[in-house]
C-alpha cells in the first residue's frame, strides 16, 4: 500500500492540491469515475500513472447523466471499498463533489455536440451525453490536469471526449484505455453486480459475438451486414433483447457498409435479465 489518498470534496481544497504539486513541477493525471471500481478502472490510473507523475481520481454518481431514474437509484456504490482499491492503485487524490455543489438551484449551462452524441447510445438515452459532456467539462474545470484517460469500453463517450477537448481547446491530452475483461470475456462493468447468475451466463453472448465478428473479420468476411448478423446469432436467445449492433466508423461513429478501408468498431448494447449492457470490437484496417 502506498501513501494516504486525499479525500477532497470542494474546488478550494482541489486548487491548494494542484497549485502546489504545480509550483513542485509535478504533472497531474486524471480518471473521472462514477465508482464502484473494477480493474478496468484501475488500469486508467496505472495508464494515467504512466502519463504523469501524480493521478487525481473522481467519483461522482451524475444524476445529469441517467435518462432513467431507477438506473441512477440503483446505481452500484461502496465508498470504502473504492478507496482502498484506489489507494493500492497509488492515487494521490479523490475528488468526490456533492450532486448539490454540481448542480445548484440556478444551473443552466450545458455542454452539447451536434452530431457525435446522435447514433448508438445517444438514440437510446436521450440527454444522456448532454450530462457526460457537461460534467467532464466541469471536471476538468476543477481539477485542470495536463492528461486524462478514458476507457475504451465507451466508445462513444470517448470520441465526443476527444471531440469536445479538441473543439474547445481546452489543454488536455486524452489517453485511450484498452477494454478490460473478465477471463470468460463479459467486458468489466459496474452494473455487472446486478446480473443474475442466469443472466451474466447468458450476457457472455456479447462478448462471444464480439469475438466471432472478429474471426470472420480475420477471415476475409467484410460487410456490416453479414458481421452485423454474427453478433446478433449469438444474441438471439430469451432474456436477451438488442437495442443496436452496428458496424461504425471510428471517428465519425456513423455506420459503414464494409469493414477494412478506415478504422471501424462493432457497437453493441443489450438489456440482458433487465441490465442494460454496452461492449464493443475494433475491426482494425489491414487484419488478415
Ligand atoms: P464509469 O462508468 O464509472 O467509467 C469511468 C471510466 O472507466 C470511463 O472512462 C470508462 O470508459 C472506463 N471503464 C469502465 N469499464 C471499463 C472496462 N471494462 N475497461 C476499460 N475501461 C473501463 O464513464 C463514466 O463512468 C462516466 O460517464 C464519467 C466519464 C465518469 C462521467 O460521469
Amino acid at each position: 500500500m502506498g501513501q494516504k489518498i486525499l479525500v477532497l470534496e470542494d474546488l478550494a481544497a482541489v486548487q491548494k492540491e494542484v497549485r502546489a504539486l504545480r509550483r513542485a513541477g509535478k504533472s497531474i493525471g486524471f480518471v473521472p469515475t462514477m465508482g464502484y471500481l473494477h480493474e478496468g478502472h484501475i488500469s486508467l490510473i496505472h495508464l494515467a500513472r504512466r502519463h504523469t507523475d501524480h493521478v487525481f481520481a473522481s467519483i461522482f454518481v451524475n444524476p445529469a447523466q441517467f435518462n432513467n431514474p431507477k438506473d441512477l437509484e440503483s446505481y452500484p456504490r461502496d465508498i470504502p471499498r473504492d478507496l482502498a482499491m484506489l489507494e493500492s492503485a497509488n492515487t494521490y487524490a479523490l475528488f468526490m463533489p456533492t450532486p448539490e455543489w454540481m448542480y445548484g438551484p440556478n444551473f443552466e449551462t450545458w455542454v452539447n455536440l451536434d452530431k457525435l452524441p446522435l447514433p448508438h447510445e445517444g438514440a437510446h438515452r436521450p440527454g444522456h451525453f448532454r450530462g457526460v459532456s457537461t460534467v467532464v467539462t466541469m471536471l476538468f474545470n476543477v481539477v485542470q490536469p495536463d492528461v486524462a484517460v478514458f476507457g475504451e469500453k465507451d466508445f462513444q463517450q470517448l470520441r465526443i471526449i476527444e471531440r469536445m477537448v479538441d473543439d474547445l481547446k481546452f489543454p488536455i491530452q486524452i489517453v485511450r484505455g484498452p477494454l478490460v475483461r473478465e477471463s470468460d470475456g463479459l467486458a468489466m462493468s459496474s452494473r455487472n453486480v446486478r446480473l443474475s447468475a442466469e443472466a451474466r451466463s447468458r450476457a457472455l453472448g456479447i462478448s462471444r459475438g464480439l469475438s466471432a465478428a472478429l474471426d470472420a473479420y480475420k477471415g476475409g468476411q467484410r460487410t456490416a451486414k453479414e458481421l452485423c448478423a454474427i453478433v446478433r446469432h449469438h444474441l438471439s436467445q430469451p432474456g436477451i433483447t438488442i437495442e443496436y449492433v452496428e458496424l461504425a466508423e471510428e471517428k465519425t461513429l456513423q455506420p459503414v457498409e464494409r469493414a477494412g478501408h478506415e478504422p471501424t468498431r462493432m457497437l453493441v448494447a443489450a438489456v440482458v435479465g433487465g441490465v442494460r449492457l454496452i461492449d464493443n470490437m475494433a475491426l482494425p484496417p489491414g487484419l488478415r
